[in-house]
């Protein structure tokens, strides 16, 4: 499959300080790919190398086929969206005053900034004054702006952050609609319940080194004992290890009609991430 990013042994360096140390992976075309790490493991200095705003100190970055000399190029910008903490909005314009006018800043064309707003599902928010709207909305319109232009690739950096569940529901389903549209979508997150969600693979980042890299369906069973977890009518709980030696032993549970659940393990990408790097993911 193409590859939408190639990286080949990134290194970033602040004065003495490796925030980045010989980081590889590629992200495919198409994909929902995200980079998971706690604060300061160096997701956004990622993000901003691969979107031109900082340069490596080291290695080889490919972006939709440019190499990332030629991230400074106009074609190169208008390929991709971005959702930062620095993206904002003009707080006294209306929402759809805001967007026309990113649109004609970006020589975007305006008759689909309504399928946008549809999409992020502030059609019915679109003539009320950015500073009236509560933190979720605000985060909705930052990432319609990241989209009026049509990128192929788009990259958000932490888009959910402090939002609640609604807000956050609503911003996933726009990025699901648009990954099903073609999209190839990069983001960072620490919430690993996202990251279960949302994305086809998630490279784990800690102190700046990439430790896996996987679909999160593939981490679990990887770092799964695979036993069963049985639960009784009763109220016991058993641990049976998967072999075949212990085949009877559900068996006789199941027949005797004493299971009120099973389950195999399966560790969430946090418990996973805390297992790999002995950080939490916060
Ligand atoms: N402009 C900068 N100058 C110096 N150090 C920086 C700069 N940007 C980031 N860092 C350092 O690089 C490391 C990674 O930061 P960052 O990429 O912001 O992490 P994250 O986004 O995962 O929280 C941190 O130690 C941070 O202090
Ligand atoms: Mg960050």
């Amino acid at each position: 499959m193409e590859n939408t990013i190639e990286v080949k042994g990134m290194r970033k360096v602040f004065g003495q300080n490796p925030a980045i140390k010989d980081a590889s992976f590629n992200v495919k075309k198409g994909e929902i790919f995200g980079l998971l790490g706690p604060s300061g493991s160096g997701k956004t200095t990622t993000i901003k190398i691969l979107t031109g705003e900082l340069g490596q100190t080291a290695g080889e970055v490919n972006v939709l086929g440019i190499d990332s000399e030629r991230f400074g190029t106009a074609d190169f910008k208008s390929r991709i969206g971005i959702l930062s903490d620095n993206s904002s909005l003009y707080e006294r314009l209306s929402v759809y005053d805001n967007l026309k006018l990113f649109c004609r800043l970006y020589g975007a064309p305006l008759d689909h900034l309504d399928a946008i707003l549809r999409e992020v599902n502030m059609e019915s928010e679109r003539n009320k004054t950015v500073s009236k709207l509560s933190k979720g909305m605000k985060q909705r319109v930052l990432l319609a702006k990241a989209l009026m232009h049509k990128p192929d690739l788009v990259f958000l950096d932490e888009p959910t952050s402090a939002l609640d569940p609604g807000n956050m529901a609503q911003i996933h389903r726009g990025l699901q609609k648009l990954n099903e549209a073609g999209t190839t979508i990069f983001l960072t997150t620490h919430n690993m319940e996202e990251a279960t969600e949302l994305c086809d693979r998630v490279a784990f980042l800690h102190n700046g080194e990439l430790q896996e890299l996987d679909s999160p369906a593939a981490l679990r069973y990887k770092y799964s004992t695979h036993a069963f977890h049985v639960e009784t009518f009763a109220g016991d709980r058993l641990v049976i290890d998967n072999e075949p030696e212990n085949a009877d032993q559900i068996k006789e549970l199941i027949g005797n009609g004493q299971v009120k659940a099973i389950h195999t393990d399966n560790p969430t990408l946090g418990q996973i991430f805390l297992k790999v790097t002995g950080k939490e993911l916060v």
